[in-house]
This record gives C-alpha cells, sequence and structure tokens, in this order.
C-alpha cells in the first residue's frame, strides 16, 4: 500500500466570459471601489448558457490529464455545490466527458471547504489501496445561484474549475487534514431551496460580517490543529493558500500568523470566490512558484459551517 498519495499535476478552466467591477454598476448600486476596498475583487468569470459545472470541470481535468501523462484514473471526486442535476453525480457527467469507462466516480457537498474534503478524501482512497490516482476536482457555477438584486453577495462570486491528480508515491505529500463541521452555523450562510424543502435551486444568502468573523478564526485555528498533527509549525509553511473568498479575510489570517503576505496565495482578485474551485484555482494560477518540498497548507471555511486544512510537500 502506498505511503503518502501526492499531488501530480493541476489544471484550471474559467468560462470566456467575464465581468468587471466597473460593468456592475449599470445593473446595482455598487461601485469598483468599494468592491475592490472591501474584497479585493476586481472580476469574476461567468459560465455561458448551457455551460455546466461538469463541462467546467472536464475542461480543468483535461488539462492536469494531460500534464500527468495519464489517460484515466481509478477515482474521480468533484465538490461542487452546484451540480448540473440532482442526479446524477457531476462526477459521473465528467467521467463520461473524459471518456473514462472503469473507476469510480462521486460528488462531495461541503461548499466552500468541499475541496479540501475531497482532498483528505481522496488520501484515504489511494493510502487503503483501493485507488493508485484520483482526479480531486473543484468545479462550481455559483453566479446561478446569486440574487442579482442583493448588492451584499452577487458581487463576491464567480465561476470556475479547477483540479488536481493524486497519485500514490513513497515521497511526502499530503502530511496530515483535519476537517470540522458545526450545523448550528447553517442560517449565517445558506440556499433558500432544496429539492426536498421547495423543489428549486434557490438562491445565496448570508450574513456577511458573521461569515468574515469565523473564516478569520477558524480557517486559522484549524491550520495550527493540522500543523501539529504533521509535527510542524506556522514558522516552516512556505504557502499557505486559502479558500479565496475575500483578501481581507487572507490579509487577517496573515497578520495574525505574521506570515509575509507574499506567502499567502491569492487569485480572489481575478476570480472573486469560486467556492469549491477556489483552492485549486489559486493552485494552477501560482504553480510556477511551488517548488518540490515545499511545505504547503491549505485552509477553507464554507456554508454548514464546514471548515478544515491539508498539510501538504509539493
Ligand atoms: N456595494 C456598495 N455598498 C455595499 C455593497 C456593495 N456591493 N454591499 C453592501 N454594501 C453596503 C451595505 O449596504 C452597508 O451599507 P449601510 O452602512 O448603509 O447599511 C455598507 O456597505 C457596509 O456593509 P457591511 O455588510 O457592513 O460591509 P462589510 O465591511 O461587512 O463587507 C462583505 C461586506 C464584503 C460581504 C464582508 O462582510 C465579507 O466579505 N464577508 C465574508 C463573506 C464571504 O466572503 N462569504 C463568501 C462565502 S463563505 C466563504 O467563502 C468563506
Amino acid at each position: 500500500m502506498a505511503k503518502y498519495s501526492k499531488i501530480i499535476s493541476c489544471g484550471s478552466y474559467l468560462p470566456e466570459k467575464v465581468i468587471n467591477n466597473s460593468d456592475l454598476p449599470a445593473i446595482l448600486e455598487t461601485s469598483d471601489e468599494w468592491i475592490r476596498a472591501r474584497t479585493g475583487i476586481t472580476q469574476r468569470h461567468i459560465a455561458a448558457d448551457g455551460e455546466l459545472t461538469s463541462d467546467l470541470a472536464a475542461k480543468a481535468a483535461k488539462i492536469a490529464l494531460e500534464k500527468a501523462g495519464l489517460a484515466a484514473v481509478d477515482l474521480i471526486i468533484v465538490a461542487t455545490t452546484t451540480p448540473d442535476t440532482t442526479f446524477p453525480a457531476t462526477a459521473v457527467s465528467v467521467q463520461k466527458k473524459l471518456g473514462m469507462h472503469s473507476g469510480f466516480a462521486f460528488d462531495i457537498q461541503a461548499v466552500c471547504s468541499g475541496f479540501v474534503y475531497a482532498m483528505n478524501m481522496a488520501d484515504i482512497y489511494i493510502k487503503s489501496g483501493q485507488a493508485k490516482t484520483a482526479l480531486v476536482i473543484g468545479a462550481e457555477t455559483i453566479t446561478r445561484i446569486l440574487d442579482w438584486a442583493d448588492r451584499g453577495t452577487c458581487v463576491l462570486f464567480g465561476d470556475g474549475a479547477g483540479a488536481v491528480i493524486l497519485g500514490e508515491s513513497d515521497e511526502p505529500g499530503i502530511l496530515s487534514a483535519k476537517l470540522h463541521s458545526d450545523g448550528q452555523f447553517q442560517q449565517e450562510l445558506y440556499v433558500d431551496g432544496g429539492v426536498s424543502i421547495n423543489q428549486q435551486a434557490g438562491l445565496l444568502r448570508m450574513n456577511g460580517k458573521e461569515v468574515f468573523r469565523h473564516a478569520v478564526e477558524k480557517m486559522g485555528n484549524v491550520v495550527l490543529e493540522a500543523l501539529e498533527d504533521a509535527d510542524y509549525g506556522i514558522e516552516d509553511v512556505k504557502w499557505l493558500i486559502p479558500h479565496q473568498a475575500n483578501q481581507r479575510i487572507m490579509d487577517a489570517i496573515a497578520k495574525r500568523f505574521k506570515i509575509d503576505s507574499d506567502k499567502v496565495l491569492s487569485a480572489v482578485a481575478k476570480h472573486a470566490n469560486t467556492s469549491a474551485a477556489s483552492i485549486p484555482l489559486a493552485i494552477c494560477e501560482h504553480e510556477a512558484k511551488l517548488k518540490s518540498g515545499d511545505l504547503v497548507a491549505l485552509t477553507a471555511l464554507g456554508a454548514g459551517f464546514t471548515w478544515g486544512s491539508i498539510i501538504l510537500k509539493w
């Protein structure tokens, strides 16, 4: 059985259509200055009509597969909160779009923490010997569940997909993972619809100030927990890759840990918050900086709340 699972490649896809902050005052009472100052976001990508979460995911996955020199993998996990359909899983649509007929594929729903949850699952499958290779994808068409009349939420999000391939390895890769959830916070961030409730997809609702506070505290604390399990300290982290919700959240975490802001990898300015896709998109955006052996910490918080961290060697 494999001692470790390790990232062997990554790929990303962003829809062609871009909406800049300066396009938004035409439909909302907002401004480029407000959005930039409060969030660091300057633009977001929006999926085209008929472009599905599985399309974005398959495009990102194809790039990762090509880079790894693989035609197929044993396992596909898609982390998404905006699946193509209620069932089957978006992951099996991705499997079909990639022309794969073997292995197994499923979705995971942990909202903005989905990629961290999915990485942990794939790591467990690889270490247990049930898979030798895994495609772990974060993919969202989250702009489809935004209320475009609510300026407190709609300016924050964008669509996209990022994928990594994990393979078995004798060299250190994923070193530790720590996951949490606490359903008492559901009302801070949720969608006001669902199959069981009203048979509608619903729209995103958020108490921004509370989410901000919890994100800074919980994303920071869980990194320390995961580092402790891996026998490292915060000073050993070469790159921190947080969920890309808001530049101010990332800056607050960097300040708390007194880490140089250059070590906190960000892509929020160009992508906005792409929910489960945000961490793999940030990984791809900064791939050239990541060198073999670098200690990397991933951390995320999403609706639920769910939160978690992965510590890995690149
Ligand atoms: N443009 C202009 N003004 C706005 C906008 C906008 N887009 N949105 C809100 N405002 C106004 C408000 O109406 C309010 O006006 P008022 O004082 O007249 O009532 C004023 O700006 C201040 O609003 P606040 O909500 O207090 O602004 P705040 O500084 O808290 O920033 C924000 C809001 C950006 C949502 C912030 O709370 C935040 O980033 N929270 C984190 C939420 C997040 O990132 N969620 C993503 C999902 S969860 C996750 O991914 C971790």
